[in-house]
């Protein structure tokens, strides 16, 4: 019999997930894995349900059916807040930032526990409040540096481009120090120049300081040079899974995503 136990279980497992709209089954009894420390790519043509798996598996909607274990425990019964907690981040397809409020604020907004949020602490430790709201500075300025945002720290979010929007996103779920980020098309509407750096920073994330990452993208180049691992979705289900070798020569993927 052939031991499995010496094998790391995947950081996030799901199967057998449906959602469907209406008359829509936008996923049907879709399954994916991440493993730990990979970057993992999520493809499909549009509408496959890329984004709502992405819902499910955070909960930010709620699946009609299927499991999600993430680092060894359920998730599907949590509050989507609750499994950021449990350092499951996402981004979105269209970026979120507080328009009004500064890069660097929306930064340091997105960290999470602060001390400085209880009352008492502040009245009794203020010396230990203003240390860590010094630190997380540091620590967000040092990632708006990574993502080539510094000198952008004091304007409104508002008046970033797409891309840097993007950027923003990745640097805030970063703030939260997480296991895992899933990012949504993080090449959509970044201009062509940016994408090889958006790439070369993910890898060195991934690479240096062994964060995982899954990550939907319909920019070919980007999945093939960043992925490990591809996941195949259509019409809400599982088409493939590879690596990106044998995804790009898979026929049936050719077939539903490249429409050869
Ligand atoms: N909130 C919703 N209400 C109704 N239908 C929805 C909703 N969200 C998604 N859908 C439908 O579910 C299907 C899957 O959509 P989804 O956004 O997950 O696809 P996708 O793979 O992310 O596509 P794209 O590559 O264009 O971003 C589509 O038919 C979409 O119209
Ligand atoms: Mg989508």
């Amino acid at each position: 019999m052939v031991n499995n136990l010496s094998f790391p279980p995947p950081l996030l497992a799901a199967t057998g997930l449906c959602k469907s709209f209406g008359g829509i089954k936008a996923v049907y009894e879709a399954s994916i894995e991440v493993a730990q420390g990979s970057i993992t790519g999520l493809i499909g043509p549009n509408g496959a349900g890329k984004t709502t798996l992405f819902n499910l598996l955070s909960n930010f909607i709620r699946p009609d059916k299927g499991r999600v274990i993430f680092d060894g425990e359920p998730i599907h019964h949590l509050q989507p807040y609750q499994i950021a907690q449990q350092g499951l981040i996402r981004t979105f397809q269209v970026a979120r930032t507080l328009s009004r409020l500064s890069v660097l604020e929306n930064m340091l907004l997105a960290a999470q526990k602060q001390t400085g949020e209880n009352f008492w602490q502040v009245q009794l430790q203020p010396h230990i409040v203003a240390q860590e709201e010094r630190q997380l500075k540091e620590q967000a300025m040092s990632l708006l540096t990574s993502v080539g945002l510094e000198k952008k720290a004091h304007e409104y979010a508002g008046g970033l481009s797409g891309g840097q929007r993007k950027l923003l996103e990745i640097g805030r779920a970063l703030m939260t120090n997480p296991k895992l980020i899933l990012l949504d098309e993080p090449a959509a509407g970044v201009n062509p120049r940016l994408i090889d750096d958006i790439c070369d920073r993910i890898l060195t994330w991934n690479r240096q300081d062994g964060m995982t990452f899954l990550v939907i993208e319909h920019n070919m180049d980007v999945v093939m040079s960043l992925c490990d691992r591809v996941w195949v979705l259509a019409e809400g289900q599982n088409l493939a899974d590879g690596s990106p070798d044998e995804i790009q020569t898979n026929a049936k993927v050719l077939e539903a995503y490249l429409g050869k």
